[in-house]
């Protein structure tokens, strides 16, 4: 990274915060309503004031700021004592190719390990008859750092409650990552 960024874990504090709650999800929504352009029907948005609230409220936000501003966000969920779950990597479009995703991934993973973590899920939204630049550079990139393919779902088996929204079939290529 070339600036100076922070990046650090939101917590409970934080999400009383609506300022930052509103700038998190603006900037997820927006950067996904472009990433994901002709995958969902009209209205559907990746997420909502209230579910960033949820996520920061139980410790599952971590964010980059430069100069205040927020640049970047992921979401980490722990699934059980050796295992965890990352999500929602999203980095200003302003801010891209200067390493600040990976150093949201790198933060993530140390923060896992302390915690005794040993297994680290992931997985991307690919459609299954067309192609997307989004799910391609993912995995070129999972690749390179490490992730394997541990499986393929359709989203219709893993979130049923969201598959109606989709314009396109789209599977899950889940992923695993030793710490
Ligand atoms: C995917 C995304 C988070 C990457 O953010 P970024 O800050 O630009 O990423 P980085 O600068 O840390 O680079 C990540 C990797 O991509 C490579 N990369 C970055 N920009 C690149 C470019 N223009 N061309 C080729 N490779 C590039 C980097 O070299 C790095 O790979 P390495 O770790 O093997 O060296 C960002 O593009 C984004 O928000 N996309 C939309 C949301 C999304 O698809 N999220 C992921 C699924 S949840």
């Amino acid at each position: 990274m070339n600036a100076t960024h922070v990046i650090y874990r939101l917590g409970s504090d934080d999400a009383e915060d609506r300022q930052q709650m509103n700038a998190i999800t603006n900037m997820v929504n927006d950067v996904f309503s472009i990433e994901d352009e002709g995958m969902w029907r009209p209205g559907h948005t990746r997420t909502s004031v209230d579910r960033i609230v949820q996520m920061a409220k139980s410790g599952e936000l971590v964010v980059a700021e430069l100069d205040g501003e927020l640049v970047g966000v992921i979401r980490v969920q722990r699934i059980d004592d050796r295992t965890a779950y990352s999500s929602m990597l999203v980095t200003h479009p302003d801010h891209r190719g200067q390493g600040l995703a990976r150093q949201l991934r790198q933060y993530v993973f140390d923060y896992l390990r302390r915690l005794g973590i040993t297994t680290l899920r992931i997985d991307n939204i690919a459609p299954r008859y067309i192609d997307r630049k989004a799910t391609e550079f993912m995995t070129d990139w999972n690749e390179r750092a490490g992730y394997v393919v541990v499986g393929r779902v359709p989203v219709e088996e893993v979130h049923p409650e969201v598959a109606p929204m989709l314009l396109v079939p789209c599977d899950f290529i889940q992923y695993e990552r030793v710490l």
